[in-house]
């Protein structure tokens, strides 16, 4: 009986054991994505010839379109703005030499596919990032969308499908790890990015295709109104710099280790604690603190 017991709480020790050591190594992966999804050199390059990033005037989508241009790709930029676009284009083009097509395009529009798929129908398109996104508030509110980022996929899978290869990187958000309350709209569009990415990816894998959904927190860009960048608020820069890292990390990615470990600190906070209402008047207050400190810092600095 006694040598029962011992195999038994042996036997449990033992799980533990190799439980959290693997916890643990999947951690180590996440510190260390350069050594453990490397990239090579000519990978974006090797997809095709251009990069799709839609929303890309500004914020997330700018970075993304820049870190690709740098990766040797000529690159399509999209949004509503044209003399930002323009700007931004020259920027690039002077920087790395690359092709950089501006596209106006405005996608809450029913027509815009129609125009879009015009105007890329001729080029050997190897990567797409559906960044573009709208957040109703840049601060928190009890009640409140998203872009038709499918419509995008269908405009462009099949030519990726043909070639055997091409990236598709669809940016959702860390909020959408759990029904998240203030942003109840935001968080449900973006959970239907994630799970239609994943979805899409088992799907496609077998023909080459490289899908994954980015779920980034604070990234310091108009959206959430320039607030100031932090451990856990990034620059648009840096995060998009990190999150390429994490390209083969599987078919999601907070894209960062400091938004990873915030979204494991808010899966594992009850639900009892996190919906209390003194948490989400906080979260308010915090918030709106927070941006208020920047429009502070910014009148200075114009000052
Ligand atoms: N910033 C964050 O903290 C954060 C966190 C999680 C997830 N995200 C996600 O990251 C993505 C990028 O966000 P961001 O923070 O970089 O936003 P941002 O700085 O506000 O930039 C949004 C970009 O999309 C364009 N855009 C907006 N509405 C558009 C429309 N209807 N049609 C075409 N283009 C449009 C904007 O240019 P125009 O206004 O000139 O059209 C701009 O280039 C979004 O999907 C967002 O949900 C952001």
């Amino acid at each position: 009986m006694k040598s029962l017991l011992e195999v038994f709480f042996t036997s449990l020790g033992g799980a533990v054991v190799v439980y959290y050591g693997v916890k643990l190594l999947l951690v180590t992966k996440m510190l260390y994505p350069k050594m453990w999804f490397p990239l090579p050199k000519s990978f974006f390059s090797s997809m095709g010839e251009w990069a799709v990033v839609t929303g890309a005037s500004e914020g997330i989508g700018r970075e993304y379109a820049f870190a690709l241009a740098e990766q040797g790709m000529n690159v399509v930029i999209m949004s509503r703005t044209k003399a930002t676009l323009e700007q931004l284009a020259k920027e690039i083009g002077e920087a790395t030499s690359r092709t950089v097509k501006v596209l106006v395009a405005d996608f809450t529009e029913d027509k815009v596919f129609g125009d879009i798929e015009e105007q890329l129908k001729d080029l050997n398109i190897g990567v797409l990032v559906n960044n573009v996104g709208m957040l109703p508030s840049n601060v928190p509110k009890r009640f409140l969308e998203d872009t038709d980022l499918d419509q995008m996929c269908k405009t462009l899978l099949p030519g990726m499908e043909n070639r055997g290869k091409g990236v598709i990187i669809n940016v959702s958000s860390g909020i959408a790890c759990i029904p998240f309350p203030m942003y109840s709209l935001y968080a449900a569009s973006k959970i239907f990015v994630e799970r239609f990415s994943q979805g899409l990816q088992a799907e496609y894998k077998e023909k080459g295709m490289l899908i994954q959904a980015v779920t980034p927190f604070g990234v310091s860009t108009r959206m959430i109104g320039y607030q100031a960048t932090d451990m856990v608020t990034l620059s648009p820069r840096d995060f998009v710099k990190s999150s390429l890292q994490y390209l083969r990390a599987g078919d999601r990615t907070y894209g960062s280790i400091c938004h990873m470990f915030l979204g494991w600190l808010i899966r594992s906070t009850p639900r009892k604690i996190l919906y209390a209402d003194s948490v989400l008047n906080g979260l308010q207050e915090y918030v709106e603190k927070k941006q208020a400190k920047t429009r502070s810092i910014s009148t200075l600095s114009v000052a």
